[in-house]
């Protein structure tokens, strides 16, 4: 196996699991929820089974009614991954950071803090935040327009870039006998002036192991995927059939090669919300216990915050409203196309499309034995879909033990998948060293 024909495969860490009715299910054990141990735990099986990378997703918001219906995130991303760092050596730790709502300076510090704390394991997913009541804890009275927010997504990363390179390599010397610490003419204060930030100075941190921190990217609108092309290593997608994966996949090379780089610099990563079990009986019933328990009013919420509609003039068993143009929609792009595509095919009640497409937001769903899941990821990964998956189990409890106990074996038996790590930083790890 070369580093170019194996699969990437990147766990998702959801406090309960990613099914909406996770944290209801007998095998989700409550008190851990809110542990570092749990989290601890997760991490450490994940890297014994060689998975990549870690990734924590994140908002800077809360829905107060959305409370009642299972557990918010759990620990601010990079002070968990902080943590994770000090229990594992080798996996990759990928956190969520906004550019609408956050500074530069800010950013490339924090991110170079876990990358020097985890000797080169960091990573920054670039989001650009679509929910509107973010803006309230910010100071806003609204979100900046979709276009605004990717103008300033942009520039934010050519900025953190500037400040990671103002450091440069050999720039710490240390050197006793000379009295010489650091070589003054080796940090470079950064004169950016830009649209949006003025930022003149050098990062008050060395540079860090990685020197870059891996680039990570995850909306899939015009802008979000000329956001990937030009700067993403990574980009996560929401893809629920081969088809519309494979056109994706095709589109964002193309745009990365457009961009000036080697389309191989960039590795798509459709989601795969998974339930496998030993046998098919096993995993269905769980699918079963699964659908019985899930709130399909949170769902709902899930829906109106991802589309920025207004779902409380409907009933459930209302056939799902129209949905508004995309360019008058100033959420997420992609989730809004998704719905629509599933839209303009089924006729559905809103009760309907939430128990058929949403109980993970509209990403793959896989149920089924290892083979069987086994199969999916391959025809996925072989048939020019996917470059790896975003591995979101079900159930945190149980689903991710099942996913690298069963499913990752069966992967590493047909060669898709190594058994150990041969780099030192995350981007070694993935072969894009070099690239
Ligand atoms: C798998 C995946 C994970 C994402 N994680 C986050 C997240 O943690 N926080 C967030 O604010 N947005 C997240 N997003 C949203 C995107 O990063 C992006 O900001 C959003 O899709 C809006 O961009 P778009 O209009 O280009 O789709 C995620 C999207 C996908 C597909």
């Amino acid at each position: 196996m070369t580093k170019k024909n194996r699969m990437i495969l990147n766990l998702l860490l959801s406090p309960a699991g990613s099914h909406r009715g996770a944290w209801r299910h007998p095998d989700t054990r409550l008190e851990e929820l809110h542990d570092i141990r749990h989290y601890h735990r997760l991490a450490r099986l994940a890297e014994q089974a060689r998975i990549d990378s870690l990734f924590l997703a994140d908002g800077l918001s809360v829905e107060v009614e959305a409370v009642r219906h299972g557990p918010i995130l759990s620990f601010e991303p990079l002070t968990l991954l902080s943590s994770i760092a000090s229990v594992t050596e080798h996996i990759g730790l990928i956190a969520t950071a906004s550019t609408t709502f956050g500074e530069p300076y800010h950013t490339a510090r924090f991110f170079s803090s876990l990358d020097a704390i985890s000797g080169g394991r960091a990573g920054w997913n670039i989001v650009t935040t679509g929910v509107e009541r973010t803006a309230y804890n910010f100071g806003l009275a609204g979100l900046p327009p979709h276009a605004l927010r990717y103008e300033r997504a942009s520039e934010f990363t050519e900025v953190v870039l500037k400040l990671w390179d103002s450091w440069e390599e050999g720039a710490l010397v240390q050197d006793q006998a000379a009295g010489l610490y650091a070589d003054p003419a080796k940090v470079h204060e950064i004169c950016h002036e830009g649209v949006h930030f003025s930022v003149r100075g050098a990062l008050n941190a060395v540079r860090c192991p990685q020197g870059r921190p891996l680039l990570v990217q995850a909306g899939a609108s015009e802008e979000g995927r000329n956001l990937a092309a030009r700067f993403a290593e990574m980009i996560f997608t929401v893809q629920p059939t081969l088809e519309e994966a494979r056109a994706f996949y095709r589109d964002i090379k193309r745009r990365t090669a457009l961009a000036g780089r080697s389309p191989e610099r960039l590795k798509v990563l459709p989601g795969l919300l998974v339930n496998v079990g030993a046998t098919e009986a096993e995993a269905e019933q769980k699918a079963a216990e699964l659908r019985a328990i899930v709130s399909v009013e949170r769902s709902v919420m899930s829906l109106s915050n991802l589309l920025g509609m207004d779902f409380s003039a409907y009933s459930l068993d209302d056939p799902f409203p129209p949905l508004p143009e995309p360019q008058d929609v100033n959420a997420y792009h992609s989730f809004h196309a998704l719905v629509r595509g599933i839209t303009s095919q089924e006729r559905l009640t809103i009760r309907e499309f939430v128990h058929k497409h949403w109980s993970g937001s509209g990403q793959l769903a896989v149920t089924g034995t290892p083979k069987q899941v086994a199969d999916v990821m391959e025809a996925w990964f072989l048939g020019g879909a996917a470059d790896g998956f975003n591995v979101m189990p079900q159930l945190a409890f149980g689903g991710v033990e099942a996913f690298l106990g069963l499913v990752v074996p069966e992967l590493q038996r047909r060669g898709l998948f190594p058994d150990r790590y041969t780099g030192r930083t995350l981007r070694e790890n993935l072969g894009l060293e070099g690239l």
